[in-house]
């Protein structure tokens, strides 16, 4: 389904070049569940931010079934997004004005429209149990601590149902129960047919995946696990 073919990005930072991917290729389809562990400064988020279509390759595709998501339209890109992927950011993208549960609408009708809204509240009650976040869902952004904030997040992102799920840290600021229930969850949504690309520095929270690759250097340098 997804396709990474030898993917380099290079920033430009005034007079230097920073080479944050340096030829990485891999594969994503349905049903996968891949970890991609690396330091800070690895490139981790860069390759997500490809794949997602927010990011350019300075060289190489990125093929989402037959569309090369690095030569569309903006408007497909947005398109494939909104067919394809669930997006956990490491940053929050919440709005600061909406409350948690028009967040959660808002992300479900940027992808489903006004279709289905009974699945909506089915996602949103599912989701709320597996998080325990019921209690969060009045509260606005700013009202919520990392940890309670980072469990929304994940809400906002998998309430959209979607094929695969792209989390990028999504445990960097989660307690210990927090940390289970997304383990838990992401665990319950592979074996409910999604594909998952996981990049963490945690081991603990890659060791749920099928394969765990290494990236370093901009490389995918080592398989630690397949
Ligand atoms: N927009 C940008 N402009 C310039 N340099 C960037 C930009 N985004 C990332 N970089 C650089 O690219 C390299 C890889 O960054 P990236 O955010 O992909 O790493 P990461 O593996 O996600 O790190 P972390 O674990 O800290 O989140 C770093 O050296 C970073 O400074
Ligand atoms: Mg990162």
């Amino acid at each position: 389904m997804i396709r990474v073919n030898d993917v380099h990005i290079h920033y430009r930072q005034g007079e230097q070049t920073i080479h944050a991917l340096r030829g990485v290729s891999l594969d994503i389809n349905r049903g996968d569940y891949i970890a991609l562990i690396g330091p800070s400064g690895s490139g981790k988020s860069s390759l997500i931010a490809a794949i997602a279509g927010l990011v350019f390759p300075t060289s190489g595709d990125i093929f989402v079934d037959r569309y090369r998501i690095n030569k569309v339209s903006r408007g497909r890109r947005a398109a494939i997004r909104s067919t394809y992927y669930s997006v956990i950011f490491q940053f929050s993208e919440m709005l600061g004005r909406f409350t948690i549960r028009e967040n959660l609408q808002l992300s479900w009708h940027a992808c489903h429209g006004n279709h289905n809204p009974e699945k909506f509240f089915e996602r949103l009650e599912y989701l709320s149990a597996k998080l325990d976040i019921f209690n969060l869902l009045d509260a606005y952004p700013g009202q919520l601590s990392g940890g309670q904030l980072q469990k929304t997040a994940i809400a906002r992102a998998l309430i959209r149902d979607l094929p695969i799920i792209l989390a990028d840290e999504p445990s960097g600021d989660l307690d210990p129960e927090s940390f289970v229930q997304v383990k838990n969850l992401f665990q319950e949504e592979h074996e409910n047919g999604k594909g998952i690309f996981l990049v963490t520095h945690d081991m603990k929270l890659a060791f749920d995946a099928k394969t765990i690759f290494e990236l370093r250097n901009g490389v995918i340098s080592d398989v630690v696990k397949s």
